[in-house]
């Protein structure tokens, strides 16, 4: 059985007051009873603020990225072991905003998985086309390179120890959403590609969907067989839509 999964991704959005307000509201509606895990990814600056303030409770933090470094020269970044310090379980990678707007390549994306992994935390990895790449048939042909280069790197046995999330570029932040049907069957081809080299490791991974999640669609999307919850971008922002997604988790 596979726990599901509900991760706000803040993105860079929040002053020390909002992120403050919004991390207690969630901290306070969250339904501990409830089975889902919840996480939330701030921006780096604000990780402290949260981290105190999720201290002790339910409720996981975690990074929207981190350098392959643990340590150095590398003026502007953060490395996982920061992160582990600041008590992060989980980190994202290869989010499309990183992909599209900051050149990472599959390559790179590998190795922050390799790198997250390697200073304890869990990785979140995100998958998914574009909307030209999806009109041109390409949307397995990605999702499949894109896993490769992970897989290829740290071995399928690494998967074991991390999350996926499967994005439509085309459906982040602009209101599209995948329909439940579409968004299952990458989700079902990411299952079953993963279960050719390992089975136990591909039906126990948690695959998230993320891209345009409201509380209004969530639940039927979390229905599908192969979706184990949400990576949530702007609807995480607002702490009752976000619960009530989190409620939609199970
Ligand atoms: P969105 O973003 O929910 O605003 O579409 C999702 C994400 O980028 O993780």
């Amino acid at each position: 059985m596979r726990r599901p999964m509900v991760a706000g991704n803040w993105k860079m959005n929040g002053t020390r007051a909002e992120a403050g307000a919004l991390t207690r509201a969630v901290a306070q509606g969250v339904d501990a009873a409830k089975q889902t895990e919840v996480l939330l990814c701030p921006p780096f600056i604000l990780i402290p603020l949260v981290a105190d303030l999720l201290q002790g409770g339910k409720i996981a933090w975690g990074g929207q990225d981190l350098n392959v470094h643990a340590a150095g020269a590398h003026t502007g970044e953060v490395s996982g072991p920061m992160l582990r310090d600041f008590g992060c379980r989980y980190v994202i990678v290869g989010h499309s905003e990183r992909r599209a707007l900051y050149g990472e390549s599959d390559q790179l994306v590998a190795l922050k998985f390799k790198a997250a992994q390697g200073a304890g935390l869990i990785p979140i990895l995100c998958v998914g086309e574009t909307l030209a790449e999806r009109e041109a048939n390409q949307t397995e042909k990605v999702v499949a390179r894109q896993l490769d280069a992970v897989t290829n790197l740290v071995g399928i046995g690494a998967l074991a120890n991390s999350v996926l999330a499967y994005e439509p570029v085309w459906a982040i932040g602009t209101g599209k959403t995948a329909t439940p049907q579409q968004a299952q069957d990458v989700h079902r081809f990411i299952r079953t590609k993963l279960a050719a080299l390992d089975n136990g490791i591909a039906a126990g991974l948690r695959i998230l969907y993320g891209g345009s999640v409201k509380g209004g669609n969530a639940a039927e999307l979390f229905g599908q067989a192969d979706i184990d919850g949400g990576l949530i971008g702007g609807a995480s922002l607002n702490a009752d839509e976000f619960l009530t997604i989190c409620r939609a988790g199970g």
